[in-house]
């Protein structure tokens, strides 16, 4: 069963939104297979976004993302990493259709209470960044 990385970012917790993204995942019939919330040091998240590192947004990125403690989650189901995409909508909430997390609940293009991986590779990546084979659950 395929698997994907999600985060609620800062803004998402300090909006109260834990549950409500939880919810919209459990109603949409993904699984979550493990959970943990942690504030992110500047290190874990430069390398977390390591990608990025050339993009003018990446510094500010980095300082937004521990600037308050995140939830992160293993989730599981079938063609996950695409419909947890769907349930979140574009990266930029003005483009993101209605009805999706960020369209709901984000108040900028940083700030967009949601990340998920994007690909396989990225998720097998991501999902090992932040938990080890005793801490999801089969
Ligand atoms: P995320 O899906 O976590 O992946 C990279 C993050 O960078 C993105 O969500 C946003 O939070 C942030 N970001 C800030 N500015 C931009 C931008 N111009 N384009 C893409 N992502 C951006």
């Amino acid at each position: 069963m395929e698997q994907t990385l999600s985060i609620i970012k800062p803004d998402g917790v300090s909006q109260g939104l834990i549950g409500e993204v939880i919810k919209r995942f459990e109603a949409n019939g993904i699984r979550i297979a493990a959970m943990k919330m942690l504030q992110m040091t500047k290190k874990q998240a430069q390398g977390f976004y390591a990608v990025h590192k050339e993009r003018p947004f990446f510094e500010s990125l980095t300082d937004f993302m521990t600037s308050g403690p995140v939830v992160a989650m293993v989730l599981e189901g079938e063609n996950v990493i695409e419909k947890n995409r769907t349930l979140m909508g574009a990266t930029n909430f003005k483009e993101a259709e209605e009805g999706t997390i960020r369209r709901d609940f984000a108040t900028d293009i940083e700030k967009n209470v949601v990340h998920g991986s994007d690909s396989p590779e990225t998720a097998a990546f991501e999902i090992s960044y932040f938990f080890n084979q005793f801490e999801i659950i089969k």
